[in-house]
């Protein structure tokens, strides 16, 4: 693919000068999910899969971008003057988020660039396309104006900022920062409210991460998003009222039973709970991969699931399906759904041994029940935002 683009790169924006090549991955969550913004754990592992770049300074004001994956669009231009949201811009919202947010930090992009994109990442499956155009379009800027000081993480930030402040969508740095930061065959074991991370080798001697894509995504995501944020926030300022805590990441499970009752609304209990639960989980599962303890491991992501589908409500009929039918089969230690909610994907630890089974059985029953073909990825993962050549 990358002489494909090499190739198309030169026929829309010329041969000359020198045309560089960047990766940024997709990612997968392997359990804390919905914390990043509760000042929790999350525990996300960077893949193979991924947004690749082409891109080349140019000498005037103008941003030329083309993708691949949206051919039909043609090329789509703009200017450094022109750096603000709109519908026609499409996709290059995105990487017009990131030169814009740059700004913002203090580093004003100073000429234009020609800026060609793949992904291999399945559209609308949840599994960060966009955090990833993002933290790619970050690496871009950093290497072709050589803005030497900032760091993956930095860019993990920035993109996080752009996204919340130029496309609207108010989501936590969990994205970003798995694509920044991921490393080949770890997870990333990231404190939210502070950022100090460590990796966990995954390691699995007879088993696979699957990822199973429900191929459905209800609308309306964004707003639920948004939604839940503001329920957990009423919670912790109620919570507030009563105990010295920063964020719903600080409090134990016995602690938040002691004062749960001065959170007035029922569904703002409910998410808070999801919140501090799923955070104590989230250790919990750290702590038992690093012992080898893969069953345990697997019961947490399950718990986490049922804590997703009934008191924090981002699940779907759908998803709920493809984890009942995963959790039938001998050889599934856990499955859960992964990303935002809503559609999406599930993911998965399965036993090399029972991997055909799974495909075969999930893959069958789900067709059956909803009408959709699930797709199954088995995957690998991989390391965080790179050049390439
Ligand atoms: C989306 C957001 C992340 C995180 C997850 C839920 O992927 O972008 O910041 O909140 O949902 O865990």
């Amino acid at each position: 693919m990358r002489k494909e683009m090499k190739e198309k790169f030169v026929e829309l924006f010329g041969a000359e000068g020198e045309i560089r090549t960047y990766f940024a991955p997709g990612r997968v969550n392997l359990i804390g999910e919905h914390t990043d913004y509760n000042g929790g754990h999350v525990f996300p592992c960077a893949l193979t899969i991924g947004t690749y770049g082409l891109a080349r300074k140019r000498k005037d004001q103008c941003l030329r971008f083309y993708s691949m994956n949206f051919a039909h669009l043609g090329v789509i231009e703009s200017s450094l003057a022109d750096l603000i949201p709109s519908p026609e811009a499409d996709w290059t919202n995105y990487p017009k988020g990131v030169i814009w947010a740059f700004d913002k930090y203090g580093y004003s992009i100073p000429s234009g660039m020609d800026f060609l994109v793949y992904g291999d990442i399945p559209n609308g499956s949840g599994l960060s396309s966009s955090a990833s155009l993002e933290v790619l379009t970050g690496l871009i800027l950093k290497d072709l104006y050589g803005i030497d000081e900032l760091t993956l993480k930095d860019l993990a930030i920035i993109g996080q900022y752009s996204e919340n402040q130029f496309n609207g969508m108010n989501c936590g740095i969990m994205d970003q920062f798995a694509s920044a930061m991921g490393k080949k065959d770890s997870a990333i074991f990231l404190d939210t409210s502070t950022l100090e991370f460590e990796y966990a080798p995954v390691k699995l001697p007879d088993a696979r991460i699957i990822i199973t894509n429900s191929k459905v995504k209800h609308s309306l995501v964004e707003s639920a998003y948004n939604d839940r944020r503001q329920e957990c926030e009423t919670a912790l300022k109620e919570l507030q009222e009563v105990v010295r805590v920063q964020t719903l990441g600080d409090l134990s499970e016995e602690e938040f039973e002691r004062y749960k009752d001065v959170i007035h609304s029922s569904v703002c209990q409910k998410r808070a709970k999801h919140a501090v639960y799923e955070n104590q989980r989230t250790i919990k599962a750290y702590q038992a991969l690093k012992a080898g303890e893969l069953e345990e491991f697997g019961r947490l992501m399950n718990a986490s699931h049922r804590s997703l589908k009934d008191d924090y409500e981002v699940s779907c009929p759908e998803i709920d399906l493809l984890t009942e039918l995963a959790w039938k089969i001998p050889g599934v230690l856990g499955s859960r759904i992964t990303g935002g909610g809503f559609g999406g994907c599930t993911v998965s630890i399965v036993k090399n041994d029972a991997v055909e089974a799974f495909i075969d059985q999930v893959g069958r029953a789900y067709r059956e029940q909803t009408g959709h073909e699930a797709e199954f990825y088995v995957v690998d993962i991989g390391d965080g935002a790179q050049l390439l050549d």
